[in-house]
């Protein structure tokens, strides 16, 4: 695991941005796992200002979101789908045939489970995946406990994800389930970047440097993959 640690999250998100911007460039086809949350938001907007300043082509890039909430519509603007369109594809030329998110309002979402595994598959599979992290080790929203070979399913959220995704479901709605691509799935990915920054990470940081493999920490199912970066905030 190659660790890069960053006095701040706009260095760190600088370096990500970076890292997203050579990747879609050495590789124009490239398939993408992307993640949500705050973390990625300095990502996402780095990548779009360098996109409007020189053009970079989106064209061709495939994606595929790590994970959306169940039962919430597409248009809900605490859905993962809206923050997508909100921090890039509404900016930049991605074609809207290659951009893949979990449908959580699907009338059988163990069938959106399989589809979605199945069409990571036929597209040549996970290429790069960037990844945030919650506060008790989740990735995606695989939450502690989680089997390291679990594929996309869906899963029900711990308290604490809920009460930390709550100031998106102002109405007090917080979803209690959501879709997720497994651990299992993400480590198939052939290039994993975790972001790591904000407010109350410091704990989980330290946990996963730890290098200690446990299900109960479901980031430190990175140290079984060959070839992850993770770039981390120093504590201030
Ligand atoms: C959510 C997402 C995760 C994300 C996590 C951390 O639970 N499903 O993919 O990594 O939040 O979010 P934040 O970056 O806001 O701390």
């Amino acid at each position: 695991m190659n660790w890069q640690t960053f006095k701040s999250s706009d260095a760190l998100s600088d370096h990500a941005a970076h890292l997203f911007l050579t990747a879609i460039q050495s590789n124009p086809r490239i398939v993408l796992g992307l993640p949500t949350g705050r973390t990625p938001i300095g990502m996402y907007e780095r990548v779009v200002r360098e996109c409007r300043r020189e053009y970079r082509c989106f064209r061709d890039v495939v994606t595929f979101n790590l994970d959306e909430y169940a039962g919430v519509p597409r248009e809900h603007p605490g859905s993962y789908w809206t923050y997508m369109q909100q921090h890039l594809f509404a900016h930049v030329d991605v074609d809207t045939h290659n951009i893949h998110i979990p449908d959580g309002t699907a009338a059988d979402l163990a069938a959106e489970c399989v589809r979605y595994e199945a069409a990571i598959r036929e597209a040549v599979g996970l290429e790069l995946t960037f990844l945030g992290v919650g506060r008790n080790g989740h990735i995606g929203f695989n939450e502690p406990g989680t089997p390291f070979d679990a594929r996309t399913r869906v899963v029900e959220l711990t308290p604490s994800t809920r009460a930390a995704n709550a100031e998106f479901f102002p109405n007090g709605e917080v979803p209690t389930h959501a879709v997720t691509m497994g651990i299992g799935t993400i480590l198939e990915s052939r290039e994993i970047v975790l972001l790591a920054a904000g407010a109350g990470k410091h704990e989980a940081i330290e946990r996963l440097r730890s290098g200690a493999i446990d299900e109960s920490f479901p980031a430190s199912a990175l140290w079984k993959h060959a070839n992850v970066t993770v770039l981390a905030q120093e504590p201030s």
